[in-house]
This record gives structure tokens, sequence and C-alpha cells, in this order.
């Protein structure tokens, strides 16, 4: 299997090592922008045989099976639209887009070319939110009527790349909300969000107390919003890269029958969010009359995330399955957040438009 990698960053690296590991799997060419720098990552990861460029148009010439997108966010849709009209099977870092419309082309090109397109989140690897899907999906909370999910770090705001609004389009929403609201979204069967009310700043990235690059600082780093779907369900999301408090929260699941508690994994000053795995789960219901709380056995992590997302990518290709976590779904995480944006700077509800099929 041929694969090209575009963008060669910090998480190309992760996508490269993996790809290595895979069998009949090689990265037969990578691209980016700044010159010499994808030269540099192959040579760098021992890629003697793969080809090096600086536009990822003349890389997605090459004969390829499927391609890692790395770059930026808002590369995110240019480079995956000319992937997929290419003919290649796309494998593109989260968040999908920066907008709604975005999303909602990348999700149509996708489906018009027929090659899929697949979203990096590999907190889904974890096999504890197997466990977590099963349960809500079980019937076993009833009906869930309100969900609560997000994250907070006392203090974990990146740089760079990630806080200027012409590369990375939000800040806290895109790097780690597009997660917590994976993790919720995806437990529900991702039903269709409806409306949002959001209120959004950045306190922290823009003072100079608290954030070397504040003079830089472009982006969001604390979100909050009610979501509404057209189930019925409700949404309490949060999320925050920096703040004078040690944690949102867990996330919660209440039912009619009985309500669900989880915890991240992750210790540390920039856990608490919901990138990496499950910590503890707990069942809160009555049996008998009796309040009764019981913890959900979990799975060891000894699973290399990153790993596996890669991995499932060349699966899927090889078994020519679809997308292991389709942009047709993800297209609905997208619109929540930008319904989070457009309600945060309009400091008013506003409702998410979807096309109908999605
Ligand atoms: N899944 C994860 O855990 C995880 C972790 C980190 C980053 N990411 C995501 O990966 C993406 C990249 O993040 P990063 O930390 O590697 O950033 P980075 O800034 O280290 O690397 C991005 C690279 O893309 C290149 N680039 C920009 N535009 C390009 C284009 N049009 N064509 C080719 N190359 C281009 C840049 O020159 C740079 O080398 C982001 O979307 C980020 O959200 C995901």
């Amino acid at each position: 299997m041929r694969i090209g990698i575009i963008g060669t960053g910090g998480i190309a690296r992760a996508h490269a090592n993996a790809y290595k590991q895979l069998e009949h799997v090689e990265v037969v060419g990578a691209a980016d922008v700044i010159p010499g720098k994808a030269a540099e990552f192959v040579q760098s990861l021992g890629l003697q045989d793969a080809r090096a460029f600086d536009d990822h148009r003349e890389l997605l010439a090459l004969d390829l099976d499927g391609v890692s997108i790395c770059t930026p966010n808002v590369t995110h849709y240019r480079t995956s639209i000319d992937a997929l009209e290419a003919g290649k099977h796309v494998l593109v870092e989260k968040p999908l887009s920066v907008t709604l419309q975005e999303a909602v082309e990348m999700t149509e090109t996708s489906a018009r070319t027929g090659r899929m397109l697949t979203v990096g989140f590999q907190p889904r690897y974890d096999p504890n939110m197997h466990i977590l899907k099963d349960i809500v999906q079980s019937g076993q909370l009833g009906n869930v009527y309100y969900v609560e999910t997000g994250g907070g770090r006392r203090r974990g705001m990146p740089g760079g790349t990630f806080i200027r609004k012409e590369l990375a389009g939000a800040g806290a929403l895109a790097d780690i909300g597009c997660y917590s609201l994976d993790l919720a979204m995806n437990a529900l069967g991702y039903p269709k969000p409806v409306t949002v009310s959001a209120y959004a700043s950045n306190h922290f990235g823009t003072n100079p107390l608290y954030h070397p690059e504040a003079s830089k600082f472009e982006v969001e780093d604390f979100g909050v919003a009610l979501v509404r779907f057209d189930n019925g369900i409700v949404l309490n999301f949060k999320i925050s890269w920096a703040m004078h408090m040690d944690t949102l929260g867990a996330t919660m699941f209440l039912g009619t029958d009985a309500g669900l508690k989880v915890t991240p994994a992750g210790k540390g000053p920039w856990s608490g969010v919901w990138d990496g795995g499950i910590g503890s789960m707990t069942l809160y219901h009555d049996i008998r009359g009796h309040h009764t709380e019981s913890p959900i056995p979990l799975k060891e992590h000894n699973v290399n995330r990153f790993f596996e997302k890669v991995r499932d990518f060349v699966d899927a290709i090889r078994e020519g399955r679809g997308a292991p976590i389709p942009a047709s779904q993800i297209v609905r995480n997208q619109a929540v957040i930008d319904g989070i944006l457009r309600s945060a700077e309009l400091k008013r509800e506003v409702q998410i438009e979807l096309p109908a099929n999605l």
C-alpha cells in the first residue's frame, strides 16, 4: 500500500512511525509548504525511497492509495478536497475543518468520489470508549435527556500555529473541544444538533502573565455552550485551555433509569480533557429503592491509540470498508463548533443548518 503524508510537522511523525510498523505499507512521499522541510522529514525518519515535495498537488500526482493530512486546521479543507478528487483515501487530522460549510463540502466530495474521509480522533481507540458507548446505547440508562461534557486544563495553552486564527481557525474548541464532543456525541449515536447558545473568551491567552505569545493570541481559550439535538437531548459543554480552577467536572449522562459518570484517564497539568482515555466510569442507579453506585470494570490502557488510528485507516482501505470515523458523522461535531463560534460572536442562540442528508 502506497501512502503519502501532507504536512510534516509534529503529528506527522506519529503517522509516519505508525505506517513504518505496518506490513506491506510504504510511505512513498511527503509534502510541506516550507521548502526543504518534507525532504528533511523523510530523511530523518529513514524513509530513503520516499519523495519529498513543497506542494501537496505534486505529491497527489503519485500513485497513492491513501494520504494522511497533518497540516494546520485551515488547510484541512483544501488538501482533503484535492486528495479526494485525485482519487486517494484520506485520514485527516482533527478537527475535520474550520467551518461547517467546509466540512459539508468535504463530506460531499468523499461521497461523490467514493473515497473515504476519516478523522484522526485517536481517543476512540481506548477500549473503554466502546464500553461507554455500549452502556449508553444499551438502554440501561433509560431515556437519556441531559449530557454534560468537556474538560479543563488549569494552565495548558499551546502556542505557534495553534493560536493564530489564520492557521488554526479556532482555539480550545478546535484543539480539544472536538474530542469531548466526539466522546458524548458518539456515545449518543451522533444525534443532529439543532441550536446552540454559547459564550467564548480568551482572558488568559491574551494576557502576558499567562502566555509568552500573548500579543499573537487570536483564538478562544474558553468556551461554554448549551446544545439542543433533534431527539430532544440537551448537551451542556465546556472547554478550557486555562482557568483558575482545578476541573470543570466529569462527563455525565443523565437518563430516566440511571446516570453514568465518566472521568478522564490523564494525570498532570495538561490532563482533565478528553484527548486521552477513560479513567473511571460509574453507574448511578436505584436497587430496590436504594441509591446505588456501581463502578464499571475498565480495560487496561495498553493500546497505542495513535498507532491504532493509522492501522484502522490502512485496514479500511485494504478491506474496502467504509471510513472508521467517517466525516459524514463528524460533520455534526463540526456543526456544534461552528455554532458555538457564531453564537459567542452574536451573543445569542443560533440555529444549526445542516443539509437534510447529513
Ligand atoms: N491527533 C492528535 O493528537 C493531534 C496532535 C497534534 C496535532 N494534531 C492536529 O494535526 C494538525 C497539525 O498539527 P501539528 O502539531 O503537526 O502542526 P505543525 O505546525 O507542527 O505542522 C504542520 C505542518 O504543516 C505544514 N503545512 C502548512 N500548510 C501546508 C500545506 N498547504 N501543504 C503542506 N504542508 C503544509 C507546515 O509547514 C507544518 O510543517 C493540526 O490540525 C492539529 O490539530 C492532532
